[in-house]
């Protein structure tokens, strides 16, 4: 102690003393004061001494205090014992400190030391003592074992085998964690509010005390998902064509790694943790709501998410137009039908309406307006592959050309088919009449179901000729009337060519478009065909036109042979309509031209002057003719096929009625119906006939 130690305490006492007298009288100062740290850290099982040092006594009595509790009794320097609690670890020295052998941790505390003296009074001091171990096996742990995201809490709990723990400090990744909403402190514990998978990491644990410094770690794994997935189809279109490859992924957040799966159709299709599921050649009935359905297995939570395919196909072919005629053949039905594909095409006629059909798509106008005549209206046929468009024209009837066929049913009917058909769209419907009255379904008449054909029958010729037949080709845009007068049997042209040498001549006839001809008698006049060049000659019957081939309808040619062509013979065609002949086609002579014989030349003879006189007339008629035609201006003229015209000359000038032999019928009563050649072109029908065919064959 220095002398200015000395000096200090003693002025100190000196102070305290005056003080202490000044307030009690004559009493000196009792002080007690730690001799060393009032606070002393120790480790267990140590010996340990709160050392203290008095003043103003010298023998005061000493109690000292764990808490309130007195644990030690002693008068300083008596010789009596000190009353101890805790015998094995209390000791009291000699000068009132108090030692702690071998202290046990529940040591821990304040100790209070308080002295009194009689005469002097009390002074007391204080001690924190600390008894710590060394902090070991510290382990953390976590409750509840498994947390997942949106529960309510979790706790992490330190544990150790021994140690007292002065400081606890909780890390999370490293960085410390300090009490919030979200984070609580406790005893031993910190309790993470509302986990969420930001909370999975390294918790440590770092407890201190002043013998240790210890840590321990933790990794929390916070389960979640899945969440939301998002699925999208690669590539991505707004629309896959049959045959097309895509991908379909579907992915979501989520630990661990939640496993997808595929559904279509209620069908699971596939289960994998990439969410991949790829379709090759896609058909339109694997279009569709496709799920994915995520599961996490450990949190058993599961989301799922649609996506829808779109799986278009083309409709096969092409859309199609047509235009038909509705309600009474009087409206128009414009028709568009693309039928298949997927989806179905939307189709529409947009020159007509705003309206608009899927599939198939019809349109009534009415009333059909002319203005749709000719006109192309073109349906829009829309598919989301590919659109494409078809057109359709509406037509009235066009000039048409009746057609006259005859044939002879197996009753031996003759049977006359007329057939009108006009080119007409939609297509015409035809109706007949006969003369003024209404043709129907009879025995005599019979109209094809598509109208355009009437056949008639009758047994007698006559009666075809009775009455010109009309029909009207009507569709909603217009009609087109024709008459047709049918004509007896006749040969409207006629031709010989003679092979070679002569022996075989090829007939070839035509018949006029409307003649009802049922067959054909070839006639010969002259030798007959198979006589040679020295026969005797029966002259009777060669003088005289005979019937030598028969041939059907449709025959328009024969081949006639004959031996001797030296000789002279007349060939002519005679066209029937069953037993009704008609007028015989001009003469055709093979052979050399005969000599003149008597009569003949007389014939001339007197022709000549005859052929004069007959030239004036002649010239005197055209006269006429051309002053008539002029009046008449307005008379319409048809043109008649020069094969006609031929015909009309020869039949007059070479062919008289009495040279008609006498196997043949007369002449049947239609020739009083018969008009004249020149009546008969004036009154030929509007349509110029075509040409006829000829055939010819040679063998
Ligand atoms: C503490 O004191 C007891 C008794 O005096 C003694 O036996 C023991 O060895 C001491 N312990 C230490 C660690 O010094
Ligand atoms: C300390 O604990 C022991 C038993 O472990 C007990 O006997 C003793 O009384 C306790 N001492 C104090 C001061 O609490
Ligand atoms: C987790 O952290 C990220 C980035 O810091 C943040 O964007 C996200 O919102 C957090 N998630 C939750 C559930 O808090
Ligand atoms: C805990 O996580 C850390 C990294 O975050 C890692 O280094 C460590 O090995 C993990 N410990 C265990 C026991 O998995
Ligand atoms: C799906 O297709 C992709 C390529 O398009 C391929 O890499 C992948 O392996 C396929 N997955 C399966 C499950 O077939
Ligand atoms: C997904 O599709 C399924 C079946 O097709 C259906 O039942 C479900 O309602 C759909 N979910 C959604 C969110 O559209
Ligand atoms: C198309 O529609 C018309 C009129 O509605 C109907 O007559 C016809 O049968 C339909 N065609 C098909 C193939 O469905
Ligand atoms: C009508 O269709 C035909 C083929 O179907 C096409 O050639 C023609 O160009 C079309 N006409 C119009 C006016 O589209
Ligand atoms: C004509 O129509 C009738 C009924 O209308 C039918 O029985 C017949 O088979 C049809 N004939 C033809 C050739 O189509
Ligand atoms: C007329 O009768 C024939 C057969 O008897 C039939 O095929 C045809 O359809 C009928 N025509 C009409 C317009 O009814
Ligand atoms: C044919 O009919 C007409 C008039 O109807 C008649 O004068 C004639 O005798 C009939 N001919 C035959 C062969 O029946
Ligand atoms: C048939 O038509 C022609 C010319 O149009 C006419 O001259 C003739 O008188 C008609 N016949 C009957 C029987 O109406």
């Amino acid at each position: 102690m220095t002398r200015f130690g000395v000096f200090g305490r003693v002025r100190s006492i000196f102070l305290a003393t005056f003080l202490t007298f000044s307030f009690q009288g004559a009493y000196c100062e009792l002080g007690v004061s730690p001799a060393g740290p009032s606070l002393v850290n120790t480790k267990a099982g140590s010996n340990v001494t709160l050392a203290v040092r008095f003043s103003g006594a010298l023998d005061p009595a000493v109690t000292w205090f764990k808490g309130n509790l007195p644990v030690v009794t002693w008068t300083v320097g008596s010789s009596a014992a000190p009353d101890i609690s805790h015998r094995e670890v209390l000791r009291i020295e000699s000068d009132g400190s108090l030692t702690f052998v071998n202290v046990p941790l529940n040591y821990t505390g304040i100790y209070t030391i308080e002295i009194t003296k009689s005469g002097m009074g009390k002074a007391a001091t204080s001690f924190t003592l600390g008894v710590f171990e060394t902090i070991e096996n510290l382990e953390v742990s976590m409750q509840p074992s498994f947390v997942k995201e949106g529960t309510e809490q979790f706790t992490l709990r330190y544990k150790m085998s021994q140690g007292v723990v002065e400081q606890q400090m909780w890390f999370f990744n490293g960085r410390e964690i300090e009490t919030s909403l979200h984070f609580s402190i406790k005893q031993s514990s910190l309790v993470v509010f509302s986990p969420n998978r930001n909370d999975t990491g390294q918790y440590t644990a770092l407890l201190t005390n002043p013998f240790s410094r210890v840590r321990a770690h933790f990794n929390v794994t916070v389960r979640y998902g899945p969440d939301e997935p998002v699925v999208k189809a690669l590539p991505a279109q707004p629309f896959y064509v049959s045959g097309d490859s895509l991908s379909l992924r579907c992915q979501a957040e989520g630990f661990p790694q939640p496993i997808a799966e595929w559904v279509f159709g209620g069908e699971t299709l596939s289960q994998s943790t990439d969410g991949v599921l790829n379709r090759t050649n896609i058909q339109t009935s694997q279009g569709g709501i496709y799920t994915c359905r995520m599961f996490n297995e450990e949190t058993e939570e599961k989301r799922q998410k649609n996506i829808t395919l779109s799986v278009y196909e083309m409709p096969s072919s092409s859309p199609k137009c047509s235009v038909h005629s509705v309600n009474g053949n009087v409206d128009l039905l414009y028709g568009c039908q693309w039928q298949g594909g997927t989806p179905k095409a939307t189709l529409s006629f947009p020159d007509l309406s705003s309206g608009s059909g899927v599939g198939n798509f019809s349109l009534v106008l009415q009333p059909a307006s002319a203005d749709l005549n000719g006109k192309t209206v073109i349906c829009m046929a829309v598919h989301p592959v590919q659109s494409k468009q078809c057109n359709i024209t509406a037509r009235s009837p066009r000039e048409l050309l009746p057609a006259v066929r005859t044939t002879v049913d197996s009753e031996g009917k003759i049977v006359v088919a007329i057939l009108c058909v006009s080119e007409a769209s939609p297509e015409a419907v035809v109706s007949w009449s006969e003369g003024s009255k209404d043709v129907t379904n009879s025995t005599s008449y019979q109209i094809s179901n598509d109208t355009t054909q009437l056949n008639i029958r009758h047994y007698n010729v006559s009666n075809f000729l009775l009455q010109n037949y009309t029909c009207i080709c009507r569709n909603p845009l217009g009609s087109q009337r024709r008459e047709i007068q049918l004509q007896g049997p006749l040969i409207s042209h006629s031709s010989v060519f003679p092979n070679e040498d002569g022996t075989i001549i090829t007939l070839t006839w035509e018949v006029p478009p409307r003649s009802v001809v049922t067959g054909f008698d070839i006639q010969l006049k002259g030798p007959d065909l198979n006589q040679n060049r020295i026969g005797i000659q029966n002259r009777s019957t060669s003088n005289k036109y005979r019937t030598i081939q028969q041939k059907p309808g449709s025959a328009r040619s024969t081949d006639i042979f004959i031996i001797d062509p030296s000789k002279t013979r007349f060939f002519r065609v005679v066209p029937r309509a069953l037993m009704t002949v008609g007028e015989p086609s001009e003469s055709h002579r093979r052979g050399p031209a005969q000599g003149l014989s008597g009569p003949a030349i007389a014939g001339i003879a007197a022709g000549i002057p005859c052929s004069l006189l007959f030239l004036l007339l002649v010239g005197a008629l055209i006269y006429l003719c051309v002053y008539c035609n002029k009046n008449q201006s307005r008379q319409t003229r048809y043109p008649v096929s020069r094969a006609v015209e031929k015909t009309i000359t020869t039949q007059s000038d070479l062919t008289p009625h009495n040279l008609l032999t006498g196997e043949l019928k007369s002449p049947p009563d239609y020739n009083r119906l018969h008009q004249t050649p020149s009546e008969r072109s004036v009154a030929l029908p509007t349509f110029v006939p075509p040409p006829p065919v000829r055939v010819a064959t040679t063998v």
